[in-house]
C-alpha cells in the first residue's frame, strides 16, 4: 500500500521522538512491501519562530491531504511568556479542531518486566490493560460563554454537548471494546451534571446495538479511585473531553513513565492524528535522553487504526515488548539490570527486534 504521511515533529524531545517514530515506520513498511512518504511540516514554538503562526495554513492543507498524521510535542519555556495567539498550544488545539478530531484514544498497558517502575504496587498494576476513550473537541473546554464577568469578580465556562456528539464518541467506545474484552465503563458526574444524565442515556441507548459488550456507569469521583486501586477492572472507559483529560494523567501512574503512552485522535471518516501522551520534555531536549516507545507505539497504532495494517502494527509492539524484556531502556525507566541506552539506540534496537521477527 502507496501512504502518505505528514510529520509535525513540534518543540523539545517532540523532533527526536517524531523522528525514532518516522524509522520505525520506514522500517515496517520495508518488510511488508509498503510504500509510506513523509512530509514534514511546521508546528508549535517552531512554527512561531519560522512563520509567526502556531499553525501556518500550509501545516493545516498538508495534513488534510495527508492519509495520516504524526506529531511529536508543542511548547517550551521560549514560548511561554507568549500572548495567547502566539502559543505553541494554540496549534494543537487548531489542529485537532479543523481535522474535527474528536475521539481521543489512550490505551494503557502495563509491560510485564515494567511492573515495578509504577510507583503502585505489583499486584494492583499486574494485568491492567485498559483504553480511555476521550472526547476530544466538547465540553467545557470548547463551551461558550467561557468568560469572566462583573469588573472580573465573577467567572462562567460552559459544558455543553449535543446528542451527536455524545452519541458517535459512545459508539466509538463500544465498537472498540466489541474486539477487545466486551466490557465499557461509561464515567460521568450524572448525579450532579444535567450533561451526564444526557450522557447516561445515550450510553444506554447506543449499548442495545452491542448487546455482546456489559456496560457499567461510573461516577467520575469513584472511577479516579479505582483507576489506581483496582485498573484491572476496566476495559474502555468513555469519558468527556475533562474528566477524560485528567483520568487519562492519572492512569499513565500505572506504567511507569510518560515515555511509554500512545495515543489516537481519530474524526468520523477514520483520518487521525497519532502523537505520545507526553510533552516536550524541555528538561532533556536534545541531550538523546527522550524515550521513543509512546511515540513509536503511536506509530503502531496510526497503522492499524488509518491504515488497516493490523499484523504490522502487531509487529511494531512486540518488537517493543522484546526491547524491554531482553532490558533496554531509556532513562527514564529504572530497570535494575538493564542496559540503559540513548533515542537513537533503542529506536534502533526496536527496529532490528521487528526485522528478525518479519
Ligand atoms: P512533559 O510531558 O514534557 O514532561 C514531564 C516530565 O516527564 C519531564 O520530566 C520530562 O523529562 C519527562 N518526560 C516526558 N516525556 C518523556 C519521554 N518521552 N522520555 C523521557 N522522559 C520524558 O510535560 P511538562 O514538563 O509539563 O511540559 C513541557 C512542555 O510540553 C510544556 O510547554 C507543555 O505545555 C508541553 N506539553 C505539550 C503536550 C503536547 O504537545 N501534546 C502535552 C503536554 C505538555
Ligand atoms: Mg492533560
Amino acid at each position: 500500500m502507496k501512504k502518505h504521511i505528514v510529520v509535525l515533529p513540534g518543540d523539545g524531545i517532540g523532533t527526536e521522538v517524531s523522528e525514532a517514530a518516522k524509522k520505525v515506520l520506514e522500517a515496517a513498511a520495508e518488510e511488508f512491501d509498503h510504500t509510506f512518504t513523509f512530509e514534514e511540516q511546521a508546528i508549535g514554538g517552531t512554527a512561531i519562530d519560522r512563520y509567526g503562526s502556531p499553525l501556518p495554513d500550509e501545516t493545516v492543507a498538508a495534513c488534510k491531504n495527508a492519509d495520516a498524521v504524526l506529531l511529536g510535542a508543542v511548547g517550551g519555556p521560549k514560548w511561554d511568556q507568549n500572548p495567547s495567539h502566539l502559543r505553541p498550544e494554540k496549534g494543537l488545539l487548531g489542529i485537532r479542531k479543523e481535522l474535527n478530531l474528536f475521539a481521543n484514544l489512550r490505551p494503557v498497558q502495563g509491560f510485564s518486566n515494567l511492573l515495578h517502575a509504577s510507583p503502585l504496587k505489583r499486584e494492583v498494576v499486574e494485568n491492567s490493560d485498559l483504553l480511555i476513550v476521550r472526547e476530544l473537541t466538547g465540553g467545557l473546554y470548547f463551551g461558550t460563554p467561557s468568560e469572566r464577568r462583573d469588573g472580573g469578580n465573577s467567572v462562567v465556562d460552559t459544558l455543553a454537548y449535543s446528542r451527536h456528539e455524545i452519541e458517535r464518541i459512545v459508539k466509538r467506545a463500544f465498537e472498540a471494546a466489541s474486539v477487545r474484552r466486551k466490557h465499557v465503563t461509561s464515567v460521568d458526574k450524572a448525579n450532579v451534571l444535567e450533561s451526564s444524565k444526557l450522557w447516561r442515556e445515550i450510553v444506554e441507548e447506543v449499548s442495545k446495538d452491542y448487546p455482546e459488550v456489559t456496560v457499567e456507569h461510573m461516577l467520575v469521583d469513584a472511577a479516579a479511585m479505582k483507576l489506581i486501586t483496582s485498573p484491572s477492572q476496566f476495559d474502555v472507559i468513555v469519558t468527556e473531553n475533562m474528566f477524560g483529560d485528567i483520568l487519562s494523567d492519572e492512569a499513565s501512574v500505572l506504567t511507569g513513565s510518560l515515555g511509554m503512552l500512545p495515543s489516537a485522535s481519530l474524526n468520523d471518516s477514520g483520518f487521525g492524528l497519532y502523537e505520545p501522551v507526553h510533552g516536550s520534555a524541555p528538561d532533556i531536549a536534545g541531550e538523546g535522553k527522550a524515550n521513543p516507545l509512546a511515540a513509536i507505539l503511536s506509530a503502531a497504532m496510526m497503522l492499524k487504526h488509518s491504515f488497516g495494517m493490523n499484523e504490522e502494527a502487531q509487529r511494531i509492539e512486540s518488537a517493543v515488548s522484546e526491547a524491554l524484556e531482553q532490558g533496554y531502556h531509556t532513562a527514564d525507566l529504572d530497570l535494575p539490570g538493564g542496559q540503559q541506552v540513548n533515542t537513537e539506540r533503542m529506536t534502533e534496537t526496536v527496529i532490528d527486534l521487528l526485522k528478525a521477527n518479519t
